[in-house]
């Protein structure tokens, strides 16, 4: 059973801002906006891209190989050349402290 672990302080992030963070053998996205926060992987599923190395505007990040865009709030992918979602992660605050539950595939 997954349990949530701190993955950062909500002081690490301003509004706007992603951090590349490695939890339990794989590499996540924090992302915030406003005072939420939300975790991805940091796995694009069209062939292996690494999406934190890609620009984000609003909700979605874009993949900086082919261009594939995904929802940063569920991992959905938006638009070809990805046809499946990359994992999401529920996250929680708690005081500072940032919390995620990493999810298995
Ligand atoms: S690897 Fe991401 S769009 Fe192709």
């Amino acid at each position: 059973m997954p349990e949530f672990l701190k993955l950062a302080s909500v002081s690490d992030l301003t509004d706007g801002e992603k951090l590349l963070v490695e939890a339990e053998d794989r590499f996540v996205i924090l992302f915030r906006i406003g005072n939420d926060f939300f975790c991805i992987d940091d796995v694009c599923t069209h062939d292996g891209g690494t999406l934190s190395d890609g620009s984000h505007e609003g909700c979605e990040i874009e993949c900086p190989r082919h261009g594939a865009r995904f929802d940063m709030r569920t991992g959905k992918a938006m638009c070809m050349p990805a046809t499946k979602d990359t994992l999401a992660h529920e996250v929680k605050v708690d005081g500072e402290d940032i919390l995620v539950k990493i999810k298995d595939e």
